[in-house]
């Protein structure tokens, strides 16, 4: 169903009234009442989620829907977080290189949440979304309505974490003498919460996998104590504790492109991807046990876009720039 503009003003009126303004305390039954009263996507909904910043949502979001758009699978990705828009530019980027590049990279629909509504999420799920098989949602780092919504709606929600004992706070603590779980963060509650409205209702719960970002190998004493802590909390919170990415400059130095490693052997003559971090992303995108896509039918396809002439010169200069930035990325970073 397509909706059209008057349907989506009505909603948004009306949701803007109950959405925009923060209500910290919405109960878990107000919220899945919203989403439940809605059309479910058929595509599996991954929503990335922390209350806690700068963790590495958009950068695991961003690397998991190229893996599954390497895959053929047609995927949907919503950034919520409508002040940095992180990963629907880093998109933007990515068309602008293949573009100047002339090369056909798999490309995600994209779409920024201008209004944090429950109905406008659904509705641009629906808009945009009835065929994908995946719809990749990136939250902003805060609690919010429409977090709470992507959140309920989602089928798998991952969490990264960095591994450092503060930042693992928003979800919970545990004593670090006897080593016994004191309680529940701020942002456990919010996900358990809801999660167990979902199975109070009868529905399935979501699969809820913490992630660990940015982990720096030589840091061996941290890291034990850091997986002790994540295992204990995994066991009282339900979720699944999971080896995420390790701190790589290569992760960061592509981005500008909007490209990931997935993606240079796709690219002539600029080299092939460091083995490791491919290795290490199809290991994260594995560990959150996606369902497979069902194979697209044919007609399905979108036909090829007629695109602009691209100058020879800019091509050129694209290719100096990315050249310089793998030069400065040694093999394994
Ligand atoms: N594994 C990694 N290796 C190196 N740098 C990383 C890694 N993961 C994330 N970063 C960098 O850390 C910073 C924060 O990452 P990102 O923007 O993905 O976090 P976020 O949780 O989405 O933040 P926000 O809460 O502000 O939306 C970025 O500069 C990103 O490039
Ligand atoms: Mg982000």
């Amino acid at each position: 169903m397509t909706l059209d503009d008057s349907a989506i003003g009505i909603a948004m009126d009306d949701e803007l009234r109950i959405c925009e303004a923060p209500q910290k305390n919405e109960h878990p039954s107000v919220v899945l009442k919203d989403i439940c009263s809605r059309r479910r996507p058929q595509g599996h909904v991954i929503a990335f989620a922390n209350e806690k910043g700068g963790v590495g949502k958009s950068t695991l979001a961003f690397n998991c829907a190229l893996a599954l758009a390497h895959r053929d699978a047609d995927v949907l990705v919503i950034d919520c977080d409508r002040r940095q828009q992180t990963l629907n530019r880093l998109l933007e980027a990515r068309e602008g290189t293949a573009r100047a590049l002339r090369i056909a990279l798999p490309q995600p629909r994209r779409v920024v949440l201008d209004h944090q509504s429950g109905a406008l999420l659904t509705q641009e799920i629906e808009r945009l979304g009835t065929s994908c098989a995946y719809v990749v949602i990136d939250l902003a780092g805060h609690d919010s309505p429409i977090a709470r919504r992507a959140i309920a709606l989602a089928d798998t929600v991952v969490t990264p974490v960095n591994c450092s004992p503060t930042d693992l706070d928003a979800l919970g603590r545990v004593n670090a003498v006897t080593r016994r779980f004191c309680g529940a963060g701020p942002f456990a509650e919010i996900v358990t919460g809801l999660r167990a409205e979902r199975l109070a209702l009868g529905q399935a719960g979501f699969d809820w996998v913490v992630a660990k970002n940015r982990v720096r190998r030589c840091e061996h004493r941290l890291q034990a104590s850091i997986n002790q802590n994540l295992a204990t909390m995994a066991r009282h919170l339900g979720f699944r504790a999971v080896e995420g990415l390790t701190e790589r400059v290569g992760y960061r130095e592509l981005m500008p492109f909007g490209l990931s490693q997935f993606d240079l052997r796709l690219i002539p003559d600029l080299g092939s991807s460091p083995s490791a971090s491919v290795r290490e992303l199809r290991q994260l995108v594995e560990a959150l046990r996606l369902p497979e896509p069902a194979p697209k039918p044919a007609q399905a396809r979108r036909p090829e876009r007629e695109s602009a002439p691209v100058l020879a010169r800019t091509t050129e200069s694209y290719r100096e720039a990315m050249t310089s930035v793998l030069r400065a990325c040694p093999a394994a970073a």
